[in-house]
């Protein structure tokens, strides 16, 4: 099989990383890429944004499937124009992406189909959101109804500042506080099936003890020692399903990976947030786990056939993935930094600890930073606290000027069993 992905974080790093282990991939693609994917695939330009060229693009190298990583392009409709020329697409069509690229239609979503999520107001003028301010109290929680890049949402006791960020957006979903911890959990779907990945946890604030600014996510681990077994049959049946479900009532299947943010309150599971494509950097443990060849699972997915698979299959092994962040992330990050130690960690630290390129390119000899998220540093042990240990010595290894990184990630879960 000979599949593109269309992409360059850490994310498709991880799906090529996975790709080009499966036995039944023979060519792999992916376009931009990155530094890191480039040894794994072979790397093509393209404008992600651009559904006619990448539709082009696929048809040229004869792609038996295309996967599209990030949300940009799924909103912007490339999974349609790549499925319009014929070819299997994993990821959803621009109209099911919406359940990411607006928060107001994902709410909409889960109100028919009965979701819990946390009670929110859609507002655009300013008596609305003092309203809604008032109606919930602190702490605030507001977000931009639209693509945000992670940044578009504020938590926070200050009405004020809450207050300030709801006017700065257009239209935003003023909601309910939701208290407890954060799980991720991701289905591949073809409209119909739901099959449910592990569930990871994401860190989003960029500094120790979940201090500092929201980011993408700074580290991710799986599986969760603290979570109750019947957490993902619960979630399939509250959620997922319903959702896919929905979205195939109002002619709008969604096929391609829904992912689900979830808070675990004291009142039970209530959705946080959809993302219509793998989260990053949680895929990065997720993946890591994941037994099954990729390949045909995508495949089965993108041609509404995954009834037809055998049920997936995970590792014993628990991962944990580190991120190294530019200097000055997640604000205006400083890139064009050299990168070391790259090639001491791929000699003393594989199979059980590697590096996944986020933001970097290839400058002659050697790689520099390009992104606010440089690196996804990813390892696997016999549990948490191995997989942990072996990924802060392979960050360890690393030099980035500048750079930073939380101590913090699967830290406490490691000590539960
Ligand atoms: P989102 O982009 O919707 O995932 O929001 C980013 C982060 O903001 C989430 O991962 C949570 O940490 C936080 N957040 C979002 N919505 C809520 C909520 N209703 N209550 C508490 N925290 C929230
Ligand atoms: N890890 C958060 C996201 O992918 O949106």
């Amino acid at each position: 099989m000979k599949v593109l992905v269309i992409g360059g974080g850490a994310r498709e790093h991880a799906l090529c990383r996975s790709l080009s282990l499966d036995s039944d991939v023979n060519a792999l693609y992916c376009a931009p890429g990155n530094a890191g994917i480039a040894e794994v695939a072979e790397l093509r330009p393209v404008d992600p944004l651009d559904g006619a060229a990448v539709a082009r693009l696929a048809t040229e190298l004869h792609a038996d499937l295309v996967v599209v990583g990030p949300e940009a392009p799924l909103v912007a409709g490339v999974a349609d124009a790549v499925r319009a020329a014929g070819i299997p697409v994993f990821g959803p069509s621009g109209e099911a992406a919406q359940l990411e690229g607006s928060k107001a239609f994902a709410k909409d979503v889960m109100a028919a189909a009965g979701v819990p999520t946390a009670r929110s107001y859609v507002c655009t003028t300013p008596e609305e959101v003092d309203e809604a301010l008032d109606a919930f109290g602190a702490p605030y929680v507001v977000k931009d109804d639209g693509l945000a890049a992670g940044k578009g949402v504020v938590v926070t006791d200050d009405r004020a500042a809450a207050r300030a960020h709801a006017l700065g957006c257009d239209r935003v979903v003023i909601e309910e506080f939701l208290d407890g911890p954060e799980v991720s959990l991701f289905a591949i779907t073809d409209g119909v099936t739901v099959l449910p990945l592990q569930p990871a946890q994401d860190f989003k604030r960029a500094l120790d003890g979940d201090a500092g600014p929201n980011t993408g996510g700074m580290g991710a681990y799986s599986p969760l020692p603290w979570a109750d077994p019947k957490l993902v049959d619960e979630v399939m049946a509250s959620v997922l399903q319903p959702t896919v479900d929905e979205l195939r009532r109002r002619g709008t299947p969604f096929s391609g990976l829904l992912y689900a943010g979830l808070a675990i309150t004291s009142r039970g599971t209530r959705v946080i947030e959809f993302n219509a494509r793998f989260g990053d950097p949680e895929t990065q443990v997720v993946l890591a786990r994941l037994r099954t060849p990729l390949a045909s699972v995508l495949l089965n997915s993108a041609n509404g056939t995954l009834d037809t698979l055998p049920p997936l299959s995970w590792r014993e092994d628990a991962a944990v993935t580190v991120v190294i962040a530019s200097h000055n992330y997640p604000e205006t990050p400083r890139t064009g930094d050299p990168i070391t130690g790259l090639a001491e960690v791929a000699e003393m630290d594989a199979p059980h600890a590697y590096v996944l390129h986020a933001g970097t390119r290839s400058e002659g000899d050697e790689v520099v930073s390009a992104g606010g998220r440089v690196l996804s540093v990813t390892a696997t042990g016999s549990d948490l606290a191995e997989a942990r240990d072996r990924a802060y010595k392979a960050v360890a290894r690393i030099g980035l000027d500048g750079s930073q990184y939380r101590t913090d990630i699967a830290a406490k879960a490691s000590q539960q069993r």
